[in-house]
């Protein structure tokens, strides 16, 4: 007998289930009025009077055991004990695939990075636009090339409404609507009609630059514009000023800077000459800021316009301007920031 319940106890302490129904199968197997534990209960009868006391205290812990064992292994399955058991908490998790900026906006970042930290704020104007705010509170006479139908997209039934060719239409909106002194940024994407190629693209981005105030000269202009080549591209960058022309602007200029890919030496992205053209530029037209209602006896002011992609070809070396808008992610995935 003392065997028997040892032998037992033994496999109550090695059992097992995985789920409900093998549960029930072992409480029937041990437990039930047919069970063997209850057998051996039916047995105690047989043992020798002067056994019954130990081995009645045996069957009774053979019993309680089996019952525990049960409650416990129900209990693990009731509860999210089970769930856990079933789980490897040390394995660590599944990597989260973080997407990457787009370089384009990598590079908008960092140039409002650079500017803001010199009192630039930001301001967005509409990409449909009309044609005063784009071209004719800009200065632009109306037989301006740029208001041709080649470069500019028109509606066909109103001529009026037009995607804007420059972020300059927004120095229009925000001289019209705001008092000097007004140091603000405008970045945003351009529309021109052109053929698609590797160095054309029919939309691209700019960010523009208006800095209205007393006084301000052509020498404020270019301190800016040099800060912001050095941050930009590097201490050693230079920069070059060539006398150009914009109607909005007068004395206008673009500038280069030294080619930060050959350091000025000469290669075929600078074409051989050192130099990378990067933006115009030009203290505002005394018209412009009176078509805008501000007064150009008092105030004077600079703008700027600057070409993102152009910018983050040099900074990445990427030779075909399509790629930006090709959402290739074996592209993309290869510009990692924290701008
Ligand atoms: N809007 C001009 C362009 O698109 C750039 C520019 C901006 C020039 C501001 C002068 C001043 O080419």
């Amino acid at each position: 007998m003392k065997n028997r319940i040892n032998e037992l106890l033994e496999e109550i302490n090695q059992m097992v289930a995985s789920n409900q129904e093998e549960l029930e199968t072992l409480r029937i197997k041990y437990l039930s009025k047919k069970g063997q534990i209850s057998e051996l209960f039916n047995d105690f009868r047989n043992v020798a009077n002067e056994e019954k006391r130990e081995v009645g205290q045996l069957l009774n812990e053979l019993k309680n055991s089996a019952q525990d064992k049960i409650n416990d292994l129900k209990e693990a399955f009731s509860s999210s004990a089970t769930v856990e058991s079933k789980m490897d908490l040390t394995r660590s998790a599944d990597p989260i695939k973080l997407g990457t900026r787009h370089p384009l906006s990598l590079v908008k970042n960092e140039i409002i990075d650079i500017f803001s930290r010199i009192g630039f704020t930001i301001t967005e104007g509409p990409e449909i636009e009309d044609d005063w705010h784009v071209f004719g509170a800009l200065n632009f006479p109306p037989e301006h090339p740029a208001r041709d139908m080649q470069d500019t997209f028109f509606i066909e039934q109103n001529p009026d409404v037009l995607l804007r060719t420059h972020t300059s239409s927004v120095q229009s909106r925000v001289m019209a609507h705001k008092k000097p002194p007004i140091r603000m940024l405008f970045p945003g994407r351009v529309f021109r009609n052109e053929a698609i190629s590797y160095r054309a693209h029919c939309f691209f981005h700019q960010v523009e630059g208006l800095y209205i105030d007393k006084d301000v000269s052509f020498a404020d202009l270019k301190q800016a514009l040099i800060y912001f080549a050095k941050e930009m591209f590097g201490e050693n960058t230079e920069i070059r000023l060539r006398p150009s022309y914009f109607p909005f602007t007068e004395p206008s200029a673009e500038m280069d800077i030294s080619c930060n890919i050959c350091g000025g030496k000469g290669c075929p992205f600078c074409k051989h000459t050192g130099w990378v053209e990067i933006l115009g530029c030009g203290m505002v037209d005394p018209n412009v800021l009176e078509n805008c209602g501000i007064d150009s006896k008092i105030y004077s002011g600079y703008a700027f316009g600057m070409g993102v992609e152009r910018i983050t070809n040099l900074k990445y070396q990427v030779k075909d301007l399509r790629m930006f808008s090709e959402n290739d992610v074996r592209f993309l995935e290869q510009f990692e920031s924290a701008y």
